[in-house]
């Protein structure tokens, strides 16, 4: 927070429909928090053109003086050929990473009108509310080597290494225990935390399973821990969703198990995130999805993840979960009244949707 204690909010647009379904986020932003200093600047692809990188310094060093940063989504085909390291995407992980905002939060929450949207029976996914911890600064996405080589038999070898740290596993996981003592009251199978890895076939995945038993045995054996190899988890996910509470995961596979989750909520437009790390770091927040290529600029995606990104602003980053309760809410009843875009099996558009949200707030 700032000596003056108003609170900044940092906008990040990006491509794609990145800035379409942001700026629904800031007119409700406006709405439910007029005190709010919000600001907004140019991050991804659009940064690439505009200035060579993806990342400037001076973006950073801003998204370090804010409260929270609040992203849309980054990349496509334009930027498809741009060498890895000036890649949009490339600017997501230097933030991520920069920030060292290690636990990916992604809820899977299914709105009562939307059972019916999802990929999966009604009876499977109405009531389902998992959160996916992902860990978001380690693992494959960062480990080294990184590269692809050529081989002197004319070959070429592409290699990426998974790699994970005692404390790195340790603090994403005891987050996930410190979030579960807030979530408790389940009866599915797994009512505390589940953690996925591949321990049968990797050392990183084993190493993984061993420290989070340590940990739990350590400081949180009042929470239930399950064990579960990531495989039969993305099974577990689509045959009995509701079992599950907190799934924690590592990057990458905390990244392909919430995409997952996502149709169980009826789209991925409909998922939001928030990464954070230790107190005091500004939070980043996402929707799951990307920058879609496929309908951007014609003004149809769903802002909700976005929305929703917001209200996990509101709720992690500056302290006003009031404020939260009603944005949550007002998406509620927005669905309950019959507000769709495409992806939930509507025919609304962007704006029309934020403005069936706005009316209730
Ligand atoms: P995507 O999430 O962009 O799209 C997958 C499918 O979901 C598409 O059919 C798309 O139209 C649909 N979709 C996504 N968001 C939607 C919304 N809000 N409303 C309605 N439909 C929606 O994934 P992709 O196509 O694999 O990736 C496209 C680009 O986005 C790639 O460059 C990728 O690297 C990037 N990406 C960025 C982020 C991010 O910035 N956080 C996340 C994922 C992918
Ligand atoms: C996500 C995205 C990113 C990831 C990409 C765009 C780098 O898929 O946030 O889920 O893999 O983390
Ligand atoms: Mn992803």
């Amino acid at each position: 927070m700032t000596a003056t204690n108003t609170q900044k909010l940092l906008l990040l647009p990006g491509d794609g429909i990145g800035p379409e379904v942001t700026e629904e986020a800031r007119r409700v932003a406006v709405h439910v928090a007029p005190d709010l200093e919000i600001d907004s600047a140019f991050f991804g692809g659009i940064s690439y053109d505009n200035f060579g990188v993806p990342l400037t310094d001076e973006v950073m060093e801003r998204a370090r003086k804010s409260d929270a940063i609040l992203m849309g989504a980054v990349g496509g085909p334009k930027w498809d050929n741009v060498p890895r390291d000036k890649r949009p995407e490339a600017a997501l992980l230097s933030m991520r990473k920069n920030l060292d905002v290690y636990a990916n939060l992604r809820p899977a929450f299914c709105f009562p009108a939307l059972a019916g949207a999802s990929a999966l029976k009604t009876e499977l996914v109405e009531g389902l509310d998992i959160l996916i911890v992902r860990e978001l600064t380690s693992g494959v996405y960062f480990g080294q080597p990184k590269m692809i080589e050529d081989l002197p038999n004319g070959e070429r070898r592409g290699v990426d290494t998974q790699s994970y740290t005692t404390s790195e596993i340790r603090r994403v996981a005891a987050r996930a225990f410190e979030l579960a003592r807030g979530r408790t009251g389940r009866t599915g199978k797994f009512p505390g935390v589940l953690s996925c890895e591949k321990s049968n076939v990797m050392d990183s995945g084993l190493l993984w399973r061993q420290e989070v038993i340590k940990l739990h045995q350590e400081q949180y054996s009042d929470v239930r821990l399950d064990h579960m190899l990531a495989d039969a988890a993305a099974m577990h996910l689509v045959k009995a969703p509701k079992d599950i509470n907190i799934l924690l995961a590592d990057n990458l596979f905390g990244d392909i198990l919430s995409d997952e989750a996502s149709m169980l909520t009826g789209s991925i437009g409909m998922l939001p995130s928030a990464s954070l790390g230790d107190p005091g770091v500004p939070g980043l927040y996402e929707p799951v999805h990307g920058s879609a290529p496929d309908i951007a600029g014609k003004g149809i995606a769903n802002p909700i993840a976005a929305i929703l990104s917001l209200e996990m602003v509101m709720r992690w980053s500056l302290d006003r979960a009031d404020v939260a309760d009603k944005i949550f809410a007002a998406v509620g009843k927005a669905l309950d009244g019959g507000a769709r875009t495409a992806d939930i099996g509507g025919t609304m558009t962007t704006r029309q949707m934020a403005d069936a949200i706005l009316k209730h707030l």
